[in-house]
């Protein structure tokens, strides 16, 4: 599994960058909003964080027609090698995304809650599904569920000549609120999580480690006035 992380925050993408695990990162309208960002300011934004980050930085669209998808995608694209356009899963979404995969653009398909429409998102060319686990959580229903449905059905068909750039699909977890969610999506085989700065620190942390870190330096404290 490898780690992207979903935030729109400089400081959070720099300190995560540092710690050398960081594959990529996931930004959305909201989070962008989340940390002021102005609408002039995006490009910009987003071409810092590819600086920052060596991997792909999705960038969303926020257009509702094919046409005005594929013209974001590839305004999108131009701001660095590394940009992946993400769109929502929608009829338009769908048919904007078969345009900019066939143009060589990676696109991914986000708000991807169910099998079918993971399937379609697949079929239409994505290179990345995000399948939102959190979000079903809020509602009451089971995210890690649903994202084990979409798992078990992409990995039931052969992708392979669904490629991006030679690069085969790969499926997200996304609305990760928990590093339990993560453990879970890591067993069922997601390739990545997408995880905010906070959910990334709990990952790092065990009470185990503290106490057994914090053992071994009285320990040591003891070898050294020996
Ligand atoms: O990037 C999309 C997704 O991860 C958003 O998560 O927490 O807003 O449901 P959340």
């Amino acid at each position: 599994m490898k780690f992207f992380l979903d935030t729109a925050d400089l400081a959070e993408i720099e300190e995560a960058a540092s710690w050398g695990a960081l594959a990529g990162v996931t930004t959305n309208p909201s989070l962008y909003a989340r940390i002021g960002g102005k609408l002039a300011d995006f490009e910009n934004h987003i071409a810092r964080i590819c600086e920052i980050v060596d991997g792909p930085v999705s960038a969303e669209s926020v257009a509702m027609t094919r046409d005005e998808i594929v013209e974001d995608g590839r305004r999108l694209a131009a701001i660095a090698p590394n940009v992946v356009v993400k769109v929502p899963t929608m009829v338009e979404g769908l048919a904007a995304t078969r345009t900019l995969a066939d143009e060589g653009i990676p696109v991914n398909m986000t708000l991807c809650f169910t099998v079918p429409q993971a399937l379609l998102a697949a079929r239409a060319g994505a290179r990345y599904i995000s399948p939102f686990i959190g979000r079903f959580d809020d509602i009451s229903e089971d995210g890690l569920d649903q994202l084990a449905n979409v798992v078990d059905a992409i990995n039931n068909y052969d992708f392979t000549d669904n490629t991006v750039n030679g690069e085969k699909i790969e499926i997200i977890a996304a609305s990760v609120r928990s590093a339990n969610h993560v453990t879970q999506a890591a067993l069922m085989g997601a390739d990545i999580a997408t995880v905010p700065f906070g959910v990334l620190k709990k990952m790092v942390s065990h009470p185990l480690t503290d106490r057994g870190l914090e053992s071994f330096m009285k320990d040591w404290e003891k070898v050294q006035n020996a």
